[in-house]
């Protein structure tokens, strides 16, 4: 079908060769439910996987025809058939894993958060340098397509000059049911708002500084901060906010995830259709105005795809674009390291309640 001027081109660009190996070191959850269910409707080519616990490995394996379950990540980088090495375990183990695959000469996408310490991030950015692979991050939000959507719209200048962005959630999320955030102390920015802080840098560049507070909830059942509010203040007149709260417990009905993105002459707001009915999810909604084409009509198209498990196509796709076209990827392992000094401020501006600069991190 021809495309039309209001085409906003959101869905994520593949590679030509979508065949490149890949071998996956992690088969817990968002392998299972995202990586590969996405991988699958790419049509990219999982060559490889491993998991701490075998069985898990092999049931993934049958599951979604993986021709080769091996004992460990170092089998995996070594199989010669894998060119990219997708990691999937939590972020204290992962400099560990880039090392053995960047000294094999193998591409990584490393999972997010990159680090738990921005040393540990800083320390996958040198490693990638140094043995001149691509790294890439998982950071995927900003390939749903709502995220994606609004990037066009803005990029076409139908937004004008940029002056406020916010994400505003209110929902219930059992992060005790993922054990290995119960007894984190920074959960739900470091885990969660950090997409959001992405997808607002992605759309609105860096922020200058950050001022954020953050609290649990009585009776909460994880150790973390489960509600935030997160000050963005860009050059100029230009300011975000994030609004979080994980512990809504009235019905779903009631819950909402919505974006809006404002300008001197246009206005997106949309929803975030993943965390309605979760996982089960619902697509991405979003409607925008703009003076530069009619000051009087809201657009409304209906975009299809969601941020689990679709927008994981965009990730590893860009990656492996970057490989082909031998060019850095979008979503690279320098880049997050902006993502996550936002994230880093954020934490020290909770602790010392005063706004911190985010190039101080
Ligand atoms: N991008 C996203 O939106 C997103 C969403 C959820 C989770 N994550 C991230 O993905 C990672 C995994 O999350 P999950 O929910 O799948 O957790 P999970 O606990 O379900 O899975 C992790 C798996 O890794 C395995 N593992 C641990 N160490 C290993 C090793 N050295 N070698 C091989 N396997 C090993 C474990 O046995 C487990 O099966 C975390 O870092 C999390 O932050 C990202």
């Amino acid at each position: 079908m021809e495309k039309t001027w209001l085409d906003l081109d959101y869905k994520p660009r593949l590679p030509n060769n979508l065949r490149r190996g890949i071998g996956i070191i992690g088969a817990g959850e968002i392998v299972r439910e995202a990586h590969l269910p996405a991988y699958q409707m790419a049509g990219f080519n999982v060559v490889a996987i491993t998991n701490r616990t075998r069985k898990k490995a092999e049931e993934l394996a049958e599951r979604f025809d993986i021709a080769h379950v091996y004992e460990t990540a170092e089998e995996v980088i070594n199989d010669p058939h894998v060119e990219i090495v997708d990691i999937a375990v939590t972020a204290d183990l992962q400099p560990e894993i880039v090392e053995l695959a960047a000294k094999a000469g193998k591409h990584v996408l490393c999972q997010k958060p990159l680090g738990d310490t921005i040393e540990s991030a800083r320390k996958i950015v040198s490693l990638c340098k140094e043995y001149n692979i691509k790294g890439a991050v998982n950071q995927q939000m900003r390939w749903t397509p709502g995220i994606r959507a609004s990037k066009t719209i803005i990029e076409r200048g139908w937004l004008g000059e940029l002056t406020q962005a916010s994400i505003q959630v209110n929902v219930l999320t059992q992060f005790e049911n993922w054990p290995f955030l119960k007894e984190i102390d920074t959960l739900e920015i470091m885990y969660h708002s950090i997409h959001y802080m992405d997808s607002i840098r992605f759309l609105y560049g860096t922020p200058e500084y950050i001022y954020a507070d953050g609290a649990r909830y009585p009776g909460q059942q994880v150790k973390g901060e489960t509600r935030t509010m997160i000050h963005m203040k860009f050059p100029n007149d230009t300011r975000g906010h994030i609004h979080d709260n994980h512990n809504n417990w009235a019905n779903q009905e009631d819950w909402y995830a919505t974006f809006r993105f404002e300008g001197t002459d246009g206005i997106i707001k949309g929803t975030n259709g993943a965390l309605y009915n979760y996982p089960v999810g619902k697509e991405d909604t979003l409607s925008f105005i703009s003076k530069k084409i009619d000051p009087s009509y809201w657009f409304t198209p209906k975009l299809s795809g969601k941020w689990f498990p679709h927008a994981f196509m965009g990730t590893m796709g860009e990656l492996m674009r970057a490989i082909e076209e031998d060019t850095q990827p979008e979503n690279s392992v320098e880049d997050n390291i902006k993502t996550l000094q936002m994230v880093f401020a954020a934490y020290q501006s909770m602790k010392e309640n005063r706004p911190v600069f985010v190039d101080s991190i």
